[in-house]
């Protein structure tokens, strides 16, 4: 459970990094003889992008029943009828999950406890970028660490329990946590005597939305670290994935044309194709096992956090970090659920 941790610290620059993965890393395709019949998977943020493409590689596979996990019901709908001609044998039903209300996240886990008869497998996908700073009027956070990572990590723990419960006997249930390679170079400045939550939110702050981004991915690094403190891997394998740079995707929807042409050539000449990316999801959840628990799997292996991690700062803040979520997870009851699952 501690291999990404223990790998240390990478001598290589961020920049080195992320060019061999683009370039010099050979794409493994998941092994043909995978069978997912009886499997039922949640995908967040499914009806575009890669959580659309995974959970069709996963259907591919005989997943037996997927659930469309999007806020908007119009779309996701959409994408399930083209989904069911494709797969007529799986059932695909779509759900509503808004990742900036924790109400809708609570309902989301409430009908999967009360009508799935089985859960094996969640994907967490759903994340995005922008280019405003912005504050959730929901829960007063900054809008790139609420939905990439404190809504995350809150829909990650309380469907902790059912993946344990429901996922099929003598196999762990699954949860990958999508993250990104930006993470690599983002550091957190020491919140200097405020919480790491309420400095984030700090909008007085310098805020540059492609370091937030990075920092709300970074955030997932340090938590995972605390997370799997809780969970068993014979009851539920907990990682993250990175898909690389990934070109064709609506991440960047946001962007003002310009920007957006930027980026459109930046990923056509660097960026994977969307197959390509996806696999990634499919790696981390149904190839890799017990060795990928509480780690990053990049590049279809698994690999070392961001460098921040690994220092004195990075330490301190992740302790911090997890004081503060708990204490904004107190709502749910999250510690409970977290010291129940070590039962
Ligand atoms: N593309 C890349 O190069 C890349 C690289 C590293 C990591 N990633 C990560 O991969 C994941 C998927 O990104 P993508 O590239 O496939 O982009 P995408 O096509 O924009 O997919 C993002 C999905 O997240 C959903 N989403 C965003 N905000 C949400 C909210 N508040 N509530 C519920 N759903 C929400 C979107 O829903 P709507 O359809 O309703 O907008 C969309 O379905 C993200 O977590 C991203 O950070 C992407």
């Amino acid at each position: 459970m501690w291999a990404s941790l223990n790998l240390g610290l990478l001598k290589e620059s961020s920049m080195s990094l992320f060019l061999k993965s683009q370039f010099c890393t050979k794409v493994q395709w998941p092994p043909k003889n995978i069978n997912l019949e009886g499997n039922v998977a949640i995908v967040t943020g499914s009806a575009s992008g890669l959580g659309l493409e995974a959970s069709r590689q996963l259907l591919e596979f005989g997943l037996s029943e997927l659930i469309v996990a999007i806020r908007s019901i119009e779309k996701g709908e959409g994408v399930a009828s083209e989904l069911r001609a494709q797969f007529p044998e799986a059932n695909i039903r779509v759900w509503p999950l808004e990742m900036e209300s924790y109400d809708s996240i609570r309902a989301l886990v409430c009908r999967a406890h009360s009508e799935l008869p089985r859960l094996d497998i969640a994907i967490l996908n759903a994340g995005m970028q922008t280019a405003e700073l912005d504050i959730v009027p929901m829960t007063g956070h900054e809008r790139l660490v609420q939905v990439n990572f404190l809504s995350t990590m809150l829909l990650a723990i309380l469907l902790l329990p059912i993946l344990k419960a429901k996922s099929s006997p003598g196999q762990p249930g699954r949860l990958t946590i999508v993250n990104s390679g930006t993470a690599r170079g983002a550091k957190i400045s020491e919140p200097q005597g405020t919480t790491v939550l309420s400095a984030l939110d700090d909008t007085s702050r310098p805020w540059n939305p492609i370091e937030r981004y990075a920092v709300s991915k970074l955030l997932g690094h340090l938590f995972i670290v605390n997370l799997v403190r809780y969970v068993n891997a014979d009851h539920v394998i907990v990682n993250l994935v990175d898909p690389g740079l990934v070109k064709n995707t609506a991440l960047q929807s946001f962007a003002p044309p310009i920007v957006a042409a930027f980026f459109y050539y930046y990923k056509a000449v660097l960026g994977r194709s969307v197959p390509v990316g996806a696999s990634t999801y499919v790696d981390a959840t149904v190839v890799k096992g017990k060795e990928s628990h509480g780690c990053l799997v990049a590049n279809w292996k698994t690999s070392s956090f961001a460098a921040f991690v690994y220092t004195s700062a990075g330490e301190m803040i992740r302790d911090q970090l997890w004081k503060d979520t708990m204490k904004e997870f107190q709502f749910a009851g999250v510690q409970e659920i977290l010291h129940e699952l070590r039962r």
